[in-house]
C-alpha cells in the first residue's frame, strides 16, 4: 500500500493505531538546568517549548487526548522560592499559549485540587483557558496541576459519601464517575522522562493497564521525536488486560 506524506514523515508509526490517550510525566527540569549551571527555575522555563513541541506533534499524530504532569500534591514540599515561580510560571504560559492552543482547536482542562493551597490569580488563569476552549474536540490536553493520583482518589471517595451512596453500590463503575474527570478514557501509553523508573503519584487509578514507556531525556530536551519514537514502542507491545493471547476462551 502507498504511504502518504505523513506515514513518511512519522517513519515506523502507524497513524491507524496511534494510542487515544498519552499521559506524560515532565521531569528532569532541574538536571537540565543543573548542567548548564542555571538555577532549576530556568529548568522550568526550559520546559515550555517542550510542552508546545509534543502538543503540536500529538496534534500531528491525531492523539485526542494529552495529560500532562505539570505539579504535584507533593511538589508543595520544593523551596517556596520555586513553588513560587512554578505558580507565575504556569500562570503567565496560560496567557501566553491558550489562544494559540485554543486556534488549533485544543480543548484545555485541569485535573487536581484546585481550592487547595493554588492561589486564586492561577485558579483564575485555569479557569479562563477552560471557558474560552471548552467547545474543542480536535484534543483535550488535561494539565495535571496540584494533582496526586491518591488525592483523586480520596476526593472520589468523598463525593460518594457525600452524594450518600450506600456501601453496597460502591464499585468500581460508582467510584470512576466521581474521578475529576469520568469522561477521560485511561491512558493507553504513559510516558516518564528523565530516566526516572515510577510513577510518582500520577493518575493511579486509570494508570492499571496503561503501557509505559521511559525515556533518559531530560523534559526541556523533549520534542515531537521522542514521542513519535514512545508511540513505536507502544504498537510493538501486546496489550493482555490480565487475558490469554487472542481468544480470552481458548
Ligand atoms: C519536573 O522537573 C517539573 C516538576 C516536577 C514541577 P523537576 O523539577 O522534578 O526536575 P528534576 O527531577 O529535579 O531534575
Ligand atoms: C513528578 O515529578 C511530578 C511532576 C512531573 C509534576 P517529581 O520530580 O516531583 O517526582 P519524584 O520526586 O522524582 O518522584
Ligand atoms: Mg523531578
Amino acid at each position: 500500500m502507498c504511504c502518504s506524506v505523513d506515514q513518511v514523515a512519522h517513519e515506523g508509526l502507524d497513524l491507524e493505531r496511534v494510542p487515544a490517550h498519552v499521559a506524560c510525566v515532565m521531569d528532569g527540569n532541574g538536571r537540565w538546568a543543573a548542567e548548564r549551571g542555571l538555577p532549576r527555575t530556568e529548568g522550568h522555563a526550559a520546559g515550555e517549548e517542550a510542552l508546545l513541541d509534543t502538543v503540536n506533534g500529538a496534534l500531528e499524530i491525531g492523539i485526542e487526548w494529552l495529560t500532562m504532569f505539570a505539579f504535584s500534591t507533593e511538589n508543595w514540599h520544593r523551596p517556596r522560592d520555586e513553588v513560587r515561580y512554578l505558580m507565575g510560571f504556569n500562570e503567565s504560559l496560560l496567557v501566553r499559549r491558550r489562544d494559540e492552543l485554543h486556534e488549533k482547536g485544543v480543548r484545555i482542562r485541569f485535573a487536581g485540587r484546585r481550592d487547595w493551597r493554588v492561589p486564586r490569580r492561577v485558579i483564575r488563569r485555569m479557569d479562563e483557558s477552560a471557558a474560552l476552549t471548552a467547545a474543542n474536540r480536535r484534543m483535550t490536553l488535561t494539565m495535571a496541576f496540584n494533582y496526586g493520583g491518591r488525592a483523586e482518589i480520596v476526593d472520589a471517595v468523598r463525593a460518594l459519601v457525600a452524594a450518600g451512596v450506600p456501601a453496597a453500590r460502591v464499585d468500581e463503575r460508582a467510584l470512576h464517575a466521581h474521578l475529576y474527570f469520568p469522561d477521560m478514557p485511561d491512558p493507553d501509553l504513559v510516558i516518564r522522562t528523565s530516566g526516572e523508573y515510577r510513577i510518582s503519584n500520577f493518575l493511579l487509578w486509570q494508570l492499571a493497564y496503561s503501557e509505559l514507556v521511559f525515556t533518559d531525556a531530560l523534559w526541556p530536551d523533549f520534542r515531537r521525536h521522542h514521542l513519535f519514537e514512545a508511540v513505536c514502542e507502544y504498537q510493538r507491545r501486546e496489550r493482555r488486560f490480565g487475558q490469554v493471547r487472542g481468544r480470552a476462551d481458548r
